[in-house]
């Protein structure tokens, strides 16, 4: 092993397999940019306030400007035996700028430093993800105008229930995801203070200036309590929390798109970009970017059940147990959103299908009930006949569309002609105006809702 920063104490070096589970940097390397950005502010806060000599703070700035640039321009790799991503900065550092590097660490401690790493992290990933969602919510509104008279059944039970369109149907979704983004970033707002100065766990005896640090890198004010401030992970949960809200939303909408794009169904067709084959049967067109995502969801649940185990035993202040946070949240929401909002954008809607389906299954009963009602009938007497006319339907083979009037006016003489007009899909759809409704200006008005969040 390479010798430690800490090995003063030791008799002999670590053992091989007892460093290699300890070590981190293979998941928190890509936090480097949060690392030297927080370095930086410390050093700059170490020369304000005469902790460290104003020369030495700016040979720090610039060194560890130009190590996060070799990072970024791939000149500099890191290096898997270091313990983490801040051993191997700070080693880096002082490999270039010798004992001038040393003096960086005075007045901090790993624990503060990786606290604080993990929130600007965190709030640079969550900024994407909503991003992530914002196009996948265009994509919605954008599908949303093309299919805002494309009739569909809409389903409860899986069972045909009543007609709606294409539009509000996914714009369900789009209300889900608009919830998401202000789930993220209320969990980000509570996250955004920093733990900076906070050390080991005590604080220090040197006159820091956290809010400085704090106002540098972009935080509402500093964490009150030094001990909470290196030792909650709490965001991380909320965070998590968010992230499997997201991934259960992706999962239903997955979900309904493997259905869709099945033979039974065929209200879809997806992009060739988007489906693969069999290795054996040659007609197969999977959905396997939906199953996916609809399978990563499991993942992320896993990953906010062991983030809430992990914190849920362990005492006050630092423990090492707390290292397994980063895995788990350095999980599969981004590439789950950056495959599945291209292949909704890319997939076709099978509108002749869609309608076909909604002629079917007596998906118009509730509106012939309704009929009857606005003449007179109580409603659940309107029922109970419109009930046994879908009995006599189903036995006689026929639809709502092509009983005869005679054998309506068997059950009410309330029924005329003017039925046949209620009950046509197009009614049904076009006269549920009730707010929030799938008829009238709805769809417009979700749309512009959705538009004006983004
Ligand atoms: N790699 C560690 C982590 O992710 C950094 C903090 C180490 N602190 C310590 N006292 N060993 O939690």
């Amino acid at each position: 092993c390479m010798e430690k920063m800490w090995a003063g104490r030791f008799q002999k070096a670590l053992d091989k397999q007892a460093d290699d589970f300890n070590s981190s940097i293979h998941f928190d390397s890509r936090m480097y940019k949060q690392d030297i950005t927080g370095s930086m502010a410390h050093a700059s806060m170490l020369a304000e306030k005469g902790i460290i000599s104003k020369e030495d703070s700016a040979k720090i700035v610039d060194c560890l400007a130009e190590i996060l640039d070799d990072i970024n321009s791939g000149k500099l790799l890191f290096d898997l035996d270091a313990e983490d991503i801040h051993m191997f900065v700070e080693s880096e550092l002082t490999k270039r700028i010798g004992d001038t590097g040393k003096r960086l660490h005075t007045a901090r401690s790993r624990n503060d430093q990786v606290a604080v790493d993990i929130r600007m992290y965190l709030r640079d990933e969550s900024a994407e993800i909503v991003g992530l969602i914002k196009k996948l919510l265009s994509v919605i509104c954008k599908k949303a105008e093309e299919y805002k008279t494309a009739i569909m059944p809409g389903y409860t039970h899986l069972q045909r229930a009543q007609p709606i369109t294409f539009a509000h149907h996914i714009l369900a979704y789009g209300m889900m995801f608009t919830r998401d983004i202000s789930r993220i970033e209320d969990a980000v707002k509570r996250m955004n203070y920093s733990p900076l100065g906070s050390c080991a766990l005590a604080g220090t005896t040197y006159d820091t200036d956290r809010y400085m640090t704090a106002k540098q890198l972009g935080f509402d004010g500093i964490t009150l309590n030094s001990i909470d401030g290196v030792s909650d992970r709490d965001f991380c949960v909320e965070l998590l929390s968010a992230y499997a809200t997201v991934m259960m939303h992706l999962s239903r909408f997955s979900e309904e798109i493997v259905m869709w794009s099945s033979w039974e169904f065929k209200f879809i067709e997806l992009d060739d970009g988007y489906t693969t084959g069999s290795s054996i049967m040659p007609q197969k067109k999977n959905p396997d970017m939906a199953e996916l995502v609809r399978g990563k969801t499991g993942r992320v649940y896993g990953d906010l059940m062991s983030m809430l185990t992990v914190l849920k035993g362990i005492p006050l202040a630092y423990n090492k147990d707390m290292q397994e946070d980063k895995e788990s949240l350095f999980d599969a929401v981004k590439m789950c959103l950056g495959v599945f909002t291209p292949m909704l954008d890319t997939m076709t809607v099978l509108t002749d299908n869609m309608y076909k389906a909604a002629q079917k299954g007596f998906i118009n009963a509730t509106d012939l009930a309704d009929f009857l009602v606005k003449k007179g009938m109580p409603f659940r007497t309107a029922y109970k006949n419109v009930g046994m006319i879908v009995a006599e339907c189903i036995e006689k083979g026929l639809v709502l569309e092509t009983l005869p009037l005679e054998e309506y006016k068997k059950y009410s003489n309330l029924f005329d002609d003017g039925l046949f007009k209620e009950i046509s899909l197009e009614t049904c759809v076009s006269k549920r105006i009730s707010a929030g409704g799938t008829g009238g200006n709805s769809a417009d008005i979700q749309i512009e809702y959705i538009k004006k969040f983004i």
